[in-house]
């Protein structure tokens, strides 16, 4: 359910005419519908309403310092993997209280800072990174909380790019290495023990492996307690899937139907981290037609949007669907709609049934709030595209189109060279 609707013939996000944004802000333009993010957070914060919780909004998916203060201030926390998100989450006023840790290969540098800032919890991926972490948190004097992510070796029916819960991925800690690493960690000066992590992937469309996964987690919960370790704290990651094209994924309200009943009678704060599911189908990016011509057995329809400005269809052949922000009546052709970037791997769509469009025109590509602008790049030397945020009938630049100036702007000249 979102907020980019027709009305008449005519594209509109929330009360305002894509066409009138597009006109103002120029193409290519990240679009964010207000309502539609908050909610989507709501969703998170209802579901889970009457269990000890904290949504923490996985930055990866979004870091617009605008949509962050917006999460913030309904109660949000953060889901961090990097220096870079803890700036931003405490910029945005995300309480460190409410922020967690995970990825694969913190710096000594970003475990200085995430100590310093005291945040809730390390999610630890290693015992590589529990002796850093202990090394690091006593050389400043201070206990680190962690909680270890663990490898739950469940298969998340994703593609296999975001799939992160099977043995074979880089991801956590073995499940059957759980508790000896529990009981390495219990000995360590310097860290306290405040809960266990998961996440098994992203676009998750079945409910099954959330059930499965924290089955398993539960298990080893149960034998930590008989250890004589008592976890406060259970995240269950990310991962809820949205509807790209025609699938019909759970909602927040499924996932605390089918996992709080699993918890009941335990003293835990569970932790979830959702990001596309909040996101994604909030934000939706506008492009326009510069041009067309005829390919072999299909037309090609070439957009000033490219895999810089969403790199999912040429990086995991996502699907996005394509609509025209005006309706016409025109005739269906098949077409490739590609960007400007020199790669034929550069297309936002591939043998895709449109109306006819012409240049001028204008796209919208819909389910482009999560992972698009985040994994945005200069390549090619194209500025990286603004962001607006809609909110009835306002509408708010949240960022700047980049400028070619800001493109070398950290480029330096050797003396030598001049
Ligand atoms: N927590 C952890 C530890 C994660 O690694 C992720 C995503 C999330 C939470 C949020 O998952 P979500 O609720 O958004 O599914 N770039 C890919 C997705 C990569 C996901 C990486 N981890 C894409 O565009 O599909």
């Amino acid at each position: 359910m979102h907020f980019f609707q027709y009305r008449g013939r005519e594209l509109y996000a929330e009360d305002v005419a894509i066409t009138e944004l597009a006109g103002k802000y120029g193409t290519p333009l990240f679009v964010y519908s207000y309502n539609t993010l908050l909610r989507h957070f709501r969703a998170y914060t209802d579901a889970f309403k009457d269990y000890p919780h904290i949504i923490c909004f996985a930055l990866k998916s979004n870091s617009n310092m605008a949509i962050l203060r917006l999460f913030a201030e309904n109660g949000g926390g953060a889901d961090i993997v990097s220096g870079g998100e803890l700036y931003r989450a405490l910029k945005a006023g995300i309480s460190p209280k409410k922020i967690v840790y995970a990825g694969v290969g913190k710096t000594e540098e970003e475990i200085r800072f995430a100590l310093r800032s005291k945040i809730l919890m390390c999610n630890v991926e290693s015992g590589d990174e529990l002796r850093e972490i202990n090394r690091i948190a006593g050389i400043m004097g201070l206990k680190a909380p962690i909680a270890l992510r663990i490898n739950p070796d469940i298969d998340p029916e994703t593609h296999p790019y975001i799939a992160t819960g099977l043995r074979k991925n880089k991801f956590g800690i073995p499940i059957e290495d759980a508790v000896e690493h529990y009981r390495i960690a219990s000995k360590m000066k310097n860290i306290t023990i405040l809960g266990i992590h998961k996440h098994i992937g992203s676009q998750i469309t079945r409910i099954s492996p959330f059930v499965d996964a924290l089955k398993n987690i539960l298990l080893l919960v149960d034998k930590l307690s008989t250890d004589g370790l008592n976890i406060q704290y259970l995240d269950i990651g990310g991962g809820l899937g949205i509807s790209y094209k025609d699938e019909e994924p759970p909602v927040p309200q499924d996932l605390a139907k089918n996992l709080i009943p699993l918890l009941k009678g335990r003293k835990l704060t569970l932790i979830t981290e959702p990001g596309r599911s909040i996101v994604g189908n909030a934000g939706i990016l506008v492009t326009h037609v510069l041009y067309q011509k005829k390919g072999e057995n299909k037309e090609f329809v070439i957009v000033d949007a490219g895999m810089n400005d969403l790199i999912r269809p040429s990086l995991y052949d996502a699907y996005h669907h394509i609509l025209p922000v005006l309706q016409r009546k025109r005739e269906i052709i098949l077409c490739d709609v590609v960007g400007p970037i020199c790669e034929s791997g550069d297309f936002l769509a591939k043998e895709r049934e449109l109306r006819k469009v012409e240049r001028g025109e204008y796209l919208a590509v819909m389910g482009a709030g999560a992972y698009g602008f985040t994994m945005s790049s200069n390549y090619n030397s194209r500025p990286r595209a603004a962001e607006v945020l809609v909110r009835g009938n306002e509408h708010f630049l949240i960022r700047s189109r980049e400028t070619y100036r800001d493109l070398i702007r950290n480029e330096k000249i050797p003396g030598f060279l001049r």
